[in-house]
């Protein structure tokens, strides 16, 4: 079945193993006869600030409250022609793919400030303007998948179970988990690509060959186990039920026990 994908990339240099990474998904989700739509944000030269320029037209001149003008845009056709394009392009799609170098444990500006710019109050957040009743699986990107695509400078024990930086599952829960999962979207356990800084060609081709065997499953995998909000675990919508993860705290608790990523 043909479906959509986007994939937000975040490298300039055409030579990066990030924009490998982009040219081995865009082969391979065409020969799978998907459709691939690209935002290429260097390319694009996209504003990575989100400021007061975005509101051209504001509901309120005194005070730039963003979440308000965001809300008042969204809703009367008033954001600007790049945000509704980026827009325009995540609605289409079936299922979205950000491809970006690790960053400080996060992602490139330029990337953050497409999500800043772009998940629009009344779309991934206060969806139907009813504030968080709709959030953590449901809400106005549900239905899609999500996927990071992850190079990373260090190596993979850095990154392991008892790594010196972290799992690097839990260093990217924020977006997984706070960005991608919060306005409804199913979220694939990341891809990365370890050791970035000594691969050389024969390393750099297993990446692409590793990419291309995860991208097989893109529509296929399981996602993140992550709890819903409306599904029970959070009676008050707030906090996690005293019967659910006992004796639990932090991040991992709003995983379900039954979650290979646990
Ligand atoms: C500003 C900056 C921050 C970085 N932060 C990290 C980091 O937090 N952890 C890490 O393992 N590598 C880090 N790196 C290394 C990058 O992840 C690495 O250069 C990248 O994956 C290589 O991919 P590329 O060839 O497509 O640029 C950082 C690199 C830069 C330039």
């Amino acid at each position: 079945m043909s479906r959509r994908v986007l994939i937000v990339h975040a490298h300039p240099e055409p030579r990066s193993l990030n924009r490998q990474l982009v040219d081995e998904a865009v082969s391979t989700l065409l020969q799978q006869g998907h459709e691939v739509m690209q935002s290429d944000l260097h390319a694009m030269g996209w504003k990575a600030v989100f400021d007061a320029q975005d509101f051209p037209s504001r509901a309120n001149a005194k005070r730039l409250d963003f979440i308000a003008e965001s809300g008042h845009a969204f809703a009367n056709g008033l954001q600007t022609a790049d945000v509704e394009e980026e827009q325009r392009k995540l609605l289409a799609a079936d299922a979205l793919i950000l491809q970006f170098p690790l960053w400080w444990f996060g992602m490139p500006a330029i990337l953050k400030g497409w999500v800043d710019r772009v998940f629009a109050y009344g779309l991934a957040y206060g969806w139907q303007g009813a504030g968080n009743r709709y959030r953590y699986g449901e809400g106005g990107l549900q239905g899609k998948r999500a996927l990071l695509s992850v190079t990373v400078g260090g190596p993979a024990e850095d990154y392991a179970p008892r790594g010196i930086n972290g799992p690097l599952e839990q260093l990217l829960f924020p977006i997984t988990h706070g960005t991608l999962f919060f306005p409804g979207m199913a979220v694939l356990p990341t891809h990365a690509v370890y050791g970035t800084g000594r691969l050389d060609d024969a390393r750099v081709a297993a990446a692409r060959l590793a990419w291309q065997a995860r991208l097989a499953g893109l529509f296929s995998d399981a996602p993140i186990a992550f709890r819903p909000q409306n599904g029970g675990d959070y009676p008050d919508g707030h906090a996690l039920a005293e019967q659910v993860a006992p004796g639990q705290s932090g991040l991992l608790a709003h995983i379900a026990e039954t979650s290979p990523d646990r």
